[in-house]
């Protein structure tokens, strides 16, 4: 009986060593699943069962996926990774992940930003909601790019944007009547025709100074003609005329 307990005991702790800790392997519908919930994991856990699934590392203190995190999973279905402290993906990370990924859950992190390229080959439907995006035009390349899940867009909400008026609003919103990938485009068209009309402004102010400034001489020079014996004010009147004109 002792030797049987001491048995059980030996095997369990055997089956626990080759896995991860906190992680456990079951059947779920016939899929292969492997939870590593509320784990405390601060990484992607190595050693995970190449034939998995349904990959559940929800509810860690992961900070960051690194190049290559899951390159030995190609029959990965759901990958969650919800609840973590993820605040960078490194491009590649989801590199080896096939087309049958179906589902990415990325939700409740702590994600300001994520390059498109990130993301690039992936065909699943990803949850982008609860993290502290910074809206700006890479923001919208990253959601042009991907397919999100059914009803996660109203999850995705500014925490920071150039535009004050833009915090705490849906991104996709927001992007219904900005376009923050012109913006710049824009800044530098107005300021072009600023400065386009800044010359034209004093080429014009110029110009009426010129004319003004002319027609003051002009007046001058008739009056003094005026004051001047009549026959030798007929021919210069008619000179002075001629150039003024
Ligand atoms: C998992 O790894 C084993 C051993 O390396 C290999 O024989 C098997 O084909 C792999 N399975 C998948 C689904 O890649
Ligand atoms: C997306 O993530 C949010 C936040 O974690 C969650 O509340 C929501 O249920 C998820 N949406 C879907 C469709 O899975």
């Amino acid at each position: 009986m002792w030797l049987l307990v001491q048995g059980v005991l030996l095997a369990s702790c055997l089956r626990a060593a080759a896995f991860p800790r906190g992680c456990y392997p079951s059947e779920e519908e016939g899929l292969k699943t492997f939870r590593c919930s509320n784990a405390r994991l601060t990484e992607v856990p190595k050693d995970i069962p190449n034939d998995t699934n349904k990959l559940y590392l929800d509810s860690n203190r992961i900070p960051f996926l690194p190049r290559d995190a899951f390159r030995d999973l190609p029959l990965l279905l759901e990958l969650d990774l919800s609840h973590n402290a993820i605040a960078a993906v490194e491009s590649g990370a989801f590199r080896g992940l096939t087309e049958h990924l179906r589902s990415l859950d990325l939700s409740s992190n702590r994600l300001v930003s994520l390059s498109k390229d990130a993301l690039s080959n992936v065909k699943a439907k990803v949850n982008l909601s609860n993290n502290p995006w910074l809206c700006d035009c890479r923001l919208q390349e990253l959601i042009r790019a991907v397919d999100l899940t059914a009803g996660s867009s109203a999850g995705i909400v500014c925490d920071s944007a150039l535009q004050e008026e833009h915090v705490g609003k849906a991104f996709l919103q927001v992007i219904a009547d900005t376009d923050f990938c012109n913006v710049y485009k824009k800044t530098t068209d107005i300021a072009m025709l600023v400065t386009m009309f800044g010359w034209f402004a004093m080429v014009i102010s110029y110009l009426v100074y010129y004319v003004r400034q002319n027609q003051e001489d002009a007046r001058r020079h008739l009056e003094y003609l005026k004051s001047l014996p009549s026959k030798q004010r007929h021919s210069e009147e008619s000179s002075t005329i001629s150039t003024v004109v």
